[in-house]
């Protein structure tokens, strides 16, 4: 699989950008007040609708089975559960609160009986419990919290419950001089456990050989969203 950075690239970027549509956007202000949204709740539409684009470079159609790690409020979930068939969209996500909020929140009267996203509130980075081969996993803004071992548990599942032509799109930080690569044994920011904040960074090299020694190539298209989160595509070797 060959991802190149160029125009199309500056497209998705460009599209992100200029949407003046406020309907989503005052909705996540509104839910704000009582959740955390995901992130910076500025870009709350733009971010959650990134997630579609980014989704739909990578091949994404209606019948697509796509599982949503760390759904949290349904940031990116809001767009996804429009655009998939009923029955495609699959969320884990342990915080209830964020979720429910989400679902009260931002879903349009009738959305959910119509479309049939399935949950999990489980914390520990399992897919089995659906019973589905997805053909797209998204993890946006949950490798910058993880720790090293939650990455490989997560790339774990993925090896086992992928198909040849499943995508794992994950987004990620980098390290840099002052902000240290992280060898810490648990999930640092707001989650079901803990209401502080925080990020964490992992070098692409690690990952690249973390996804080799599972089967998985891992690429990176070479453009960065907001708050410089990369994404990374993970694919089964040799696709
Ligand atoms: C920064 S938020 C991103 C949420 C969502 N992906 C988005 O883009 O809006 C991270 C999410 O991961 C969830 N999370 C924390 N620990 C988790 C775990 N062990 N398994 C799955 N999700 C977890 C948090 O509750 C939170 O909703």
């Amino acid at each position: 699989m060959t991802l190149v950075a160029g125009p199309l690239t500056l497209g998705i970027m460009t599209d992100v950008y200029v949407n003046k549509d406020d309907y989503l956007q005052q909705k996540g202000d509104v839910l704000s007040k009582k959740v955390f949204v995901g992130g910076p709740v500025r870009v709350f539409e733009r971010m959650g609708r990134s997630q579609l684009i980014t989704l739909l470079h990578a091949g994404l159609y209606p019948h697509s089975k796509v599982l949503d790690i760390g759904c949290g409020c349904l940031r990116g979930g809001y767009w996804l559960i429009h655009f998939l068939d009923p029955g495609c969209y699959f969320g884990i996500e342990p915080n209830r609160e964020m979720l429910e909020a989400g679902r009260d929140g931002l879903l349009e009267e009738g959305l959910l009986e119509a479309k049939q996203p399935r949950f999990d509130h489980h914390d520990d980075f399992g897919f089995s419990r659906f019973g589905v081969k997805f053909d797209f996993v998204i993890a946006r803004s949950i490798w910058s919290h993880a720790s090293k071992s939650q990455i490989e548990k997560m790339l774990d599942e993925f090896a086992a419950h992928a198909h040849p032509k499943s995508v794992f799109l994950a987004s990620y930080l980098r390290p840099s001089l002052m902000k240290r690569d992280y060898k810490g044994a648990g999930w640092v920011g707001k989650s079901h456990q803990s209401q502080e904040a925080g990020l964490v960074y992992h070098k692409l090299q690690w990952i690249a050989e973390t996804c080799a020694g599972r089967g998985l190539e891992a690429t990176e298209p070479g453009f960065e969203m907001f708050n410089g989160q990369r994404w990374l595509y993970i694919t089964p070797k040799g696709r």
